[in-house]
């Protein structure tokens, strides 16, 4: 055994309590366009991790590119994929915090990964675009976050374009999703003239103080009420007003019924100008949750300072032309990670050496030498890593499995060139693996011939693609016209299969899917034979 691999030093209880403290894990949620990237880039510009804005999410226009890497995502201008950004950031009241931001793809069609990366997070922030309140993907992923339990900071950006009313805002969330929310600053000057904010906590002005092209942080004035009023006048004295009626209402900030998921803490912000970030920041430094302890499947608790644990919530390969290799994405649940120590892989109870830990910043990647619950890691090649693995050390411990979601869409996926069979099926483990895509699979159809089964159509292109590029084996894909999908028992097959319209197929899994041409088929067969299993699999949203 090489040196670099010998047993670790441990660090001690209270030195991982403090290092946990003082994380924030967090993703962002949005409709696509609400300015997701727009944000996480004036984040790390805050956190003076990058200089100049565009340096992360490059869209058109932009500078370089970092995170969206594949072909397919630039040339739609989305961002498929997941990144973890780490940056460290003191806040306004001097406290030293550890920021890990994870990204969530835009797209509906990707909600599973979606969901994945959130059961790696503490806190979401949900952003909402002025102008259109709360849009359908906001609405699914809250409904995410919600059933997860993580608490949600509310952002309303684009304050610099005209938009909506902010109480017809706040009504809004209130009404249609439940959660009380919490103004902790409040807009000077209506959407379309936006000053700053008004500091519900001090009473006083933060004013916003444009750059050119919103390319560097803004800088900001704090100002008292009378330099306040001298200075804008009536949308000072508005949102004054604004703000004694939401105090009269009793919106003020409630931490525990913020992490009980009951209530909202809400800010406005322009992403693009740099406005309101640096609050933003704070509030995620004040207010949310650092990593807690988590339960295992067994129901027991591992304490964030037992020793190390983490689970993989994502595996991508192929990420770009310079790092042809499989990247498994760990989030850290308890102790401390050195890269080089050998852990425990709980599903195969196999030991697994972490010798190629990287941290992952949009496409850069640095090596990884250590990292504390609520860090992200990156460990490269680690064939043996699936979605939802368990990593340990000390006491065994496996963390809940991370469910599928329920596919819409079926296609019967075969090699175009039937010579290279080993090199497709090769291929489908890989995107399957890396949970791109399901694969059903039965006697009738063969090997040659898996159907794939996707939440969202672009699942499909996605595939397509990458077993076509970087996988060099191009695929032919047969659309097939079943919608819904039921989970059976072996005993049911049979009568199943031979209806019409009806076909079982067995996931890699294990797991016996019965697909049925149309949700009318499946109830009247359900009606007539209750007798059948036909339990529903977790749905991709409300
Ligand atoms: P997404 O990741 O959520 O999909 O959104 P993204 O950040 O790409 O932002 C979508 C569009 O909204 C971009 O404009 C972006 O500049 C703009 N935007 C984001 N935040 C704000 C804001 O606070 N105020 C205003 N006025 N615009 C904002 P685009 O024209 O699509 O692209 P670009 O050429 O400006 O980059």
């Amino acid at each position: 055994m090489s040196s670099e691999l010998a047993a670790p030093e441990q660090a001690s209880a209270s030195r991982v309590i403090a290092e946990a403290g003082r994380r924030r894990t967090f993703a962002v949620i949005s409709h696509p366009d609400a300015g997701k990237s727009t944000l996480t880039e004036a984040l790390a510009l805050h956190a003076r991790v990058i200089t100049e804005a565009g340096a992360i999410h490059g869209k058109a226009g932009r500078r370089s590119t970092v995170s969206d890497w594949m072909d397919m995502e630039k040339a739609r201008g989305i961002s498929i994929t997941s990144t973890a950004l780490q940056f460290a950031y003191r806040s306004a009241d001097g406290t030293d915090c550890v920021i890990n931001l994870l990204d969530t793809p835009g797209h509906a069609d990707f909600s599973e990964d979606t969901y994945r990366v959130l059961t790696a997070v503490d806190c979401a922030v949900m952003l909402i675009d002025a102008a259109k309140g709360l849009e359908p993907q906001t609405l699914k992923l809250f409904q995410v976050c919600r059933q997860r339990e993580i608490p949600i900071i509310t952002v309303i950006n684009k304050w610099d374009r005209p938009g909506r009313d902010a109480l017809e805002l706040l009504d809004e969330i209130e009404g249609r999703i439940g959660l009380r929310p919490t103004p902790l600053t409040w807009p000077v000057g209506i959407a379309g003239d936006f000053h700053g904010v008004l500091d519900r906590r001090s009473g006083r002005f933060i004013r916003f103080i444009r750059t050119a092209g919103g390319a560097t942080a803004a800088p900001e004035e704090h100002l008292d009420p009378a330099a306040a009023e001298e200075l804008a006048g009536s949308a000072w004295l508005q949102a004054v007003e604004e703000c004694e009626l939401l105090t009269a209402d009793g919106a003020g900030f409630d931490s525990p019924a913020f992490l009980a998921c009951r209530s909202t803490p809400v800010l406005f912000t322009s992403a693009v100008l740099n406005f309101g970030v640096n609050q933003l920041l704070d509030v995620l430094v004040q207010h949310a949750p650092s990593p807690a302890a988590k339960v295992g499947r067994s129901g027991d608790l591992r304490p964030v300072d037992d020793e190390f644990s983490a689970f993989v919530f994502k595996v991508q390969a192929g990420m770009d032309a310079a790092h042809r290799d499989r990247l498994a994405y760990a989030r850290v649940c308890s102790g401390v990670f050195r890269r080089g120590d050998i852990v425990t892989h709980a599903a195969t109870r196999r030991p697994f050496a972490t010798k190629y830990a990287q941290s992952v910043f949009g496409q850069q990647r640095t090596v990884l030498d250590t990292a504390w619950p609520g860090d992200v890691i990156g460990l490269v090649n680690a064939t043996a890593l699936r979605v939802g693995d368990t990593l340990y050390r000390g006491d065994h411990v496996e963390f809940p499995a991370i469910p599928q979601f329920s596919p819409e869409h079926f296609a019967v996926a075969r090699a175009a060139d039937t010579s290279r069979h080993k090199a497709f099926r090769r291929g489908i483990t890989q995107l399957e693996q890396e949970g791109v895509i399901q694969v059903l699979r039965s006697d009738r159809r063969g090997d040659q011939a898996p159907v794939l089964a996707a939440v969202g159509p672009m699942q499909f292109e996605v595939t397509s693609h990458r077993m076509g590029g970087e996988l060099h084996t191009p695929i032919s894909l047969e659309h097939l016209n079943y919608s819904v999908v039921r989970r059976t028992r072996p005993e049911d097959v049979g009568f199943l299969d031979a209806q019409s319209g009806v076909e079982v197929l067995t996931r890699t899994d294990g797991a016996l899917l019965a697909l049925f041409s149309d949700k009318w088929r499946m109830e009247i067969i359900q009606r007539n034979h209750p007798e059948l299993m036909l339990d529903p699999l977790i749905a991709a949203g409300p």
